[in-house]
């Protein structure tokens, strides 16, 4: 039996403008999804979603995972097991930590010999094929943890503070809040196009203070992304309330991470703020965790 394990993530900087070829910082967060799996005569997948063979609709991830590790290694049963502790479909790569976690158990299982690129490139191609269109972005910096800068894939110095997730509990589709930027940029390209070439350009600043860990600086640029993305559309009621929130009790930075809508925002946080911000965001009402960078990625448990 085999169980490896991959993280997920959040935006520092650069969500939306990344959709367009601008740069990007995102970190892996020490909130994991386990996957293990071990030889059977059948094939049975089992999650909090139930428990079921091959199935595109409870389980497409996984699903997708057996196929494609199919053409790398030959087997007919296998038995997978599914323990996530990152909430779905709230932005934080849930599904890509699912993936790469699983192609790499499936690796450990068979000795196929996928090297990490591999796994983040298959990993990429299946986010692809369920989603009908996803950056690299998650499965990336899933399989490689740490702090990346996208789309160069470049590592920074790793991120030393608490980090603390507000999740507003709604349900956001990152497929429609891009369209609606699309739809926003194509009427007003005067307007919009500047705003995602500064978002971009903030992540090309901020590599800088990111490497030297001046975390006010991070803050105080981040705070200015999270106005750019309210600008764009991509804000509500309900993450202002979070980021606002979070601000109010000692935050660095608060800003959306991810698509926007609904979704999460993230905080960066002192040792002694974590737990204020973290009460502040459950008294509106939300969920929040504590977190921290961290620089594994896809990893044998
Ligand atoms: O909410 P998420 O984690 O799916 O992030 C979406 C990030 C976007 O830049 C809005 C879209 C993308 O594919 O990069």
């Amino acid at each position: 039996m085999i169980t490896c394990s991959a993280p997920g993530k959040i935006y520092l900087f650069g969500e939306h403008a990344v959709v367009y070829g601008h740069s990007a910082i995102c970190c892996a967060i020490d909130i994991r999804t386990r996957v293990q799996v071990e030889k059977c005569d059948s094939i049975v997948i089992e999650s909090v979603l139930g428990r079921t063979g091959i199935d595109h609709d409870i389980h497409p991830y996984v699903s997708r995972v057996i196929e494609k590790m199919q053409e790398h290694a030959e087997f007919k049963g296998l038995r997978v097991r599914v323990d996530s502790k990152l909430p779905v479909g709230s932005g934080l790569g849930s599904s890509a930590a699912v993936t790469v976690a699983g192609i790499q158990a499936l690796n450990h299982l068979f000795g196929c010999g996928l090297q990490l690129e591999d796994i983040a490139r298959i990993g990429h191609s299946i986010e692809k094929e369920v989603q009908g269109n996803a950056s690299p972005t998650d499965t990336y910096v899933s399989t490689m943890g740490g702090v990346v800068m996208i789309p160069q894939r470049r590592k920074l110095q790793a991120l030393d503070c608490p980090i603390v997730i507000g999740n507003t509990g709604r349900f956001s589709s990152t497929r429609e809040l891009v369209a609606n930027v699309a739809k926003l940029k194509g009427e007003f390209p005067e307007i919009i196009d500047p705003i995602l070439e500064d978002i971009g350009s903030m992540s090309a600043i901020a590599e800088e203070y990111v490497n030297r860990k001046d975390y006010l600086t991070i803050g105080r640029l981040m705070n200015v992304n999270h106005g750019l993305l309210d600008a764009i559309g991509v804000g509500g009621p309900e993450l202002s309330a979070l980021v606002y929130a979070a601000r109010n009790s000692g935050a660095t930075a608060a800003k959306i991470t991810g698509a926007g809508g609904g979704g999460c925002m993230v905080a960066l946080a002192d040792e002694n703020s974590a737990q204020r911000i973290a009460k502040a965001i459950r008294d509106t009402g939300a969920e929040a965790l504590i977190t921290r960078n961290t620089g594994e990625g896809v990893r044998l448990e």
